[in-house]
């Protein structure tokens, strides 16, 4: 994968909203994840270890390996696991499509925010099996767009948020995959597939999550899509500023924000 294929990017913007996407979360995404002392477990696609010090924190006696495509977010990963005090993970520059790990190697693969951006999420799922041990467990944690709902209600904030769902489905991705993670993971082989959603709701009266998830993840998500949008003539710039500025309504006094995310566990035959 080159930075041009990944529709968030790789900038420190995108950086920062993914650590302050993770930290709001942690809780809700997290609390029911912890692996046994001496696991080994693959965090496939860790960017820049948001979730990786998460895991490796609740986990302490178990060994990650955490790998993803882009080595500048490996190096940042890394910086990030090293300044928590934490030495179980080790990580490796990898494509999930030519995973260099013999067969059944781990006994738990965690993905998180990862398939949405895939041409083959099947095929990736697959891929990742392969690595588990029989019985292993698979983690997925997925967001879909189509669960955003907010106030006060807005065709012109709802039209850039349309934009970002275009303009990943362009780049080979899905932005909805949320929805799909039970058959996409029963397809994949998995037994057992228990898919939980994990629901996000912001008003002023609770000011973490009007700013960490409202504000500097979802519009800043959002915001990420603007030049992509606008080059390729899906929206003009007043209708765009508009939509932005009725999106930051929604985090505004008298706003409230709704989002799902899906949560799927699986077992490795
Ligand atoms: C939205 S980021 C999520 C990062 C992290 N899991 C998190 O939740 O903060 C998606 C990551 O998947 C990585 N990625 C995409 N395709 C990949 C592939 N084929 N192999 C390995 N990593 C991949 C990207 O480089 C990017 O770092």
């Amino acid at each position: 994968m080159t930075d041009n294929d990944y529709v968030h990017g790789y900038s420190e913007r995108e950086r920062q909203r993914l650590r302050d996407q993770s930290q709001t979360l942690a809780d809700l995404l997290h609390h029911d994840t912890s692996y046994p002392a001496g696991s080994r477990v693959l965090e496939a696609g860790c960017g820049v270890g948001a979730q990786t010090v998460i895991l490796a924190r609740n986990s302490p006696e178990a060994q990650f390996t955490a790998i993803d495509a882009s080595p500048s977010s490996i190096a940042t990963a890394q910086a990030a696991i090293g300044s928590a005090g934490l030495c179980n993970v080790t990580f490796q520059v990898a494509d999930i499509f030519q995973l260099p790990f013999p067969e059944a190697s781990f006994d738990h693969v965690f993905v998180c925010f990862v398939l949405e951006h895939l041409r083959q999420p099947d095929e990736a799922l697959r891929r990742l099996r392969a690595v588990l041990k029989p019985g292993g467990s698979l983690t997925v944690i997925e967001g879909d767009h189509g669960s955003t709902f907010f106030h006060p209600r807005s065709a012109a904030a709802w039209r850039t948020i349309q934009c970002l769902i275009d303009v990943q489905a362009a780049m080979g991705g899905n932005a909805l995959i949320g929805r799909e993670l039970y058959p996409l993971v029963r397809r994949a082989g998995f037994r057992e597939v228990a898919v939980s959603p994990r629901f996000v709701y912001a008003d002023s009266s609770r000011p973490t999550w009007v700013a960490g998830f409202t504000r500097n993840t979802y519009i800043a998500m959002v915001e990420g899509a603007r030049d992509q949008a606008l080059a390729a003539g899906m929206i003009d710039r007043p209708a765009w500023d508009k939509g932005i500025a009725d999106l930051e309504a929604s985090a505004g006094p008298d706003g409230t924000f709704s989002y799902t995310f899906f949560k799927a566990v699986a077992v490795a035959p």
